[in-house]
């Protein structure tokens, strides 16, 4: 063990620019794993990310290598972080326990909004970032213009940019180099202070309970240990410590700038969540009760600002931003979907959930979600993993209601758009606003500036990054952001902007409930909230929308779309007007099956609300109004 060769970094780069293969390559090229073992792309080890070629949760590796400068060998610990707005505050906590990040861009492309962004993230964590120009070998690459988009954007030198293919295996030595000569190593610690490990990741595993991720800043942790997990208070003994290469490998110890895994019969990942201290049970007592003694042998809990043990920066609780109810199609499956949600949050601290009763959907949860991507995943692996057939309404965000003025006011959270009450002169609506930054191709600047336009966004800046490419910067609504605002903004762009935001702050807004009505009775499930100054225009799409998502019944369907008691658009669904095996009179019978089939399947995911068959689409045409 020698900290000064041990050297600890991420890779920054935008989904689909080559960090998994760029870090299949580093592992190869040191021999960690030999090629024929490897499994393509170790680092994505979850299914979904697989398919989706996106990187959720990190994973790390570390790798030994010879420098050809020095003769010596260095220990190099490659922390993934994952490449979603969803999950920015676990790419700072992967950030935070390392000394330097490899910037890896297409060089066929350039820098995109999320690669900024955490660009920024690895700044703010002062870390030193090497630039990497990445698919050199794609007869598109340019890597004149895109050094010097980044030397412009981001203001780092790039003379001497690595140019390099992961595919090919082209500069891999010269990454591996670099990492060495310009990263630091870890900052040696105070001798004798006490164990501080900042936590990157935790996931469950069934055999051995909770795997913790972490990197050592100060002190040692071995085998036996009593630990403590300061934010959460809990504590476990250490049944194993060991290092990631990247498959888990036990050793004796972990020390100070040390990046590893433990393990210690720890049944759920709240105990152990991403941004929490690690330090020994014994040393956390020592100090609490030397502070006890010094004042006057009062509990360490009344004193006030006592902190035995200072906890590394950056601790914060996961707050859930968009909230939906998820429904068993068969509601003899809501216990099953009950242990599944369990099960899922064993691995996912972020994941929340409670039940929810409706008297048109039965028995549900109300769930709440990091972002939409996150939603999507954890209802992807429940129909995957748990093989639930679910009905999700749409996704909407967290409000607040204040009622009344000054200290009399009671603030409630509205997590589900049936739950707004109407707004009075004395009760007002606050919702969550985002700042977003749009990189673009500057001939698009016009179209997403109508964009922002119609989602009440408030344009707050343009920059030309280049005569050729833009930053757009707005702060907008986030119920605006997780309707079909991405999918609007790669159609009007063809493709090209790219986008990243964050939650700031909750603003009043002038809102209302809009509620849908089938057949004249209530439906809750499909109810949202909206701008008053939208409700018509939204109430009108949402009324039409329906009418094509809504199968015809035997008889016919009025659709509204209320405020309070005004109904503010209508439409109706004509009834049936014939059988549906009729115009297949005399046909041949496979054909007959085939219709039959077809319904069959047709019935699987929906909701009988009063006498009308309700399908999954029709509980998200909120979402995709446009
Ligand atoms: P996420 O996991 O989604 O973040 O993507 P990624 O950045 O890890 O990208 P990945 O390594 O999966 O590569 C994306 C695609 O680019 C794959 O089809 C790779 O084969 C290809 N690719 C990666 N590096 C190179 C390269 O140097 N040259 C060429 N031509 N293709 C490359």
């Amino acid at each position: 063990y020698d900290i000064s060769k041990i050297r600890n970094f991420s890779i920054i780069a935008h989904i689909d620019h080559g960090k998994s293969t760029l870090a299949d390559r580093l592992l190869e090229s040191t021999e960690t794993v030999s090629s024929r073992d490897m499994e393509a792309q170790l680092l994505d080890n979850m299914d979904i990310e697989r398919e989706r070629g996106i990187t959720i949760k990190l994973q790390a590796a570390r790798v030994m290598h010879k420098s050809k400068k020095d003769g010596e060998i260095y220990t190099l610990n490659l922390i993934d972080t994952p490449g979603h707005v969803d999950f920015s505050y676990e790419v700072s906590r992967s950030l935070a326990a390392c000394e330097g990040a490899l910037l890896v861009v297409d060089a066929s492309q350039g820098i995109e909004a999320q690669t900024l962004a955490n660009v920024y993230l690895a700044l703010e964590n002062d870390l030193e970032i090497i630039p990497v120009l990445n698919k050199i070998d794609l007869p598109a690459a340019d890597p004149d213009r895109v050094a010097e988009e980044i030397e412009d954007t981001i203001g780092l030198d790039c003379t001497d940019i690595i140019q390099a293919s992961a595919k090919a295996g082209i500069g891999i030595e010269d990454i591996l180099e670099a990492i060495i000569e310009k990263v630091p190593p870890p900052q040696v610690p105070e001798p004798d202070s006490p164990l501080r490990a900042l936590i990157f990741d935790s996931y469950f595993d069934p055999y051995r309970g909770v795997v913790v991720f972490f990197r050592v800043v100060d002190g040692e942790v071995k085998k036996g240990d009593k630990i403590r997990f300061l934010a959460s208070g809990a504590e476990h003994e250490v049944t194993e410590v060991g290092v990631m290469q990247p498959q888990q490998v036990p050793v004796t110890s972990l020390q100070a700038g040390e990046v590893g895994y433990i393990c210690g019969s720890i049944k759920d990942v709240t105990d152990a969540r991403v941004g929490d201290t690690i330090t020994l049970s014994s040393q956390y007592k020592a100090a609490a009760s030397e502070i006890s003694k010094a004042n006057g042998n009062k509990q360490i809990q009344e004193i006030e600002g006592a902190v035995p043990i200072t906890p590394l920066p950056g601790y914060s609780e996961s707050v859930p931003m968009v909230y939906c109810g998820l429904f068993p199609v068969d509601a003899d499956d809501y216990e099953n979907l009950r242990d599944s949600l369990g099960k899922l949050r064993l691995n996912d601290a972020a994941l929340s959930f409670e039940p929810e009763t409706s008297g048109a959907m039965g028995f549900g949860f109300r769930c709440g979600f990091l972002g939409l991507l996150h939603m999507e995943i954890v209802q992807e692996r429940l129909s995957r993993e748990y093989d639930l057939d679910l009905i999700v309404t749409a996704p909407s965000v967290v409000y607040k209601v204040v009622k009344g003025e000054g200290d009399n006011a009671v603030e409630t959270i509205v997590d589900a758009p049936s739950k707004m009450p109407d707004l009075t002169r004395d009760i007002k609506a606050f919702e969550p606003y985002v700042k977003m930054e749009i990189l673009t191709p500057s001939e698009y600047n016009g179209a997403i500036i109508e964009l922002g336009q119609e989602r009440r966004g408030i344009l707050k800046d343009i920059k030309y990054l280049t005569p050729t490419r833009s930053t757009i910067e707005y702060e907008i609504p986030l119920a605006e952001v997780i309707t079909d605002f991405f999918d609007q903004l790669k159609s009007r762009t063809k493709g090209y902007a790219s986008m990243e935001y964050q939650i700031t702050d909750y603003r009043e807004s002038d809102l209302c409930r809009l509620d849908v009505k089938i057949n004249y009775e209530d439906a809750p499930p499909l109810a949202c909230v909206v701008h008053k100054d939208q409700a018509q225009g939204v109430g009108r799409k949402l009324v039409e929308k329906l009418k094509e998502l809504i199968p015809r019944q035997m008889f016919k369907v009025p659709i509204q779309a209320c405020v309070g008691v005004k109904v503010i658009a209508s439409a109706s669904i004509s009834p049936m007007r014939k059988d549906v095996l009729a115009k297949c009179y005399g046909g041949d019978i496979s054909r007959k099956k085939k219709l039959l089939q077809k319904q069959a399947k047709g019935k699987k995911r929906m909701k009988t609300m009063g006498k009308v068959n309700v399908p999954q689409e029709a509980f998200m045409a909120v979402i995709k109004l446009d």
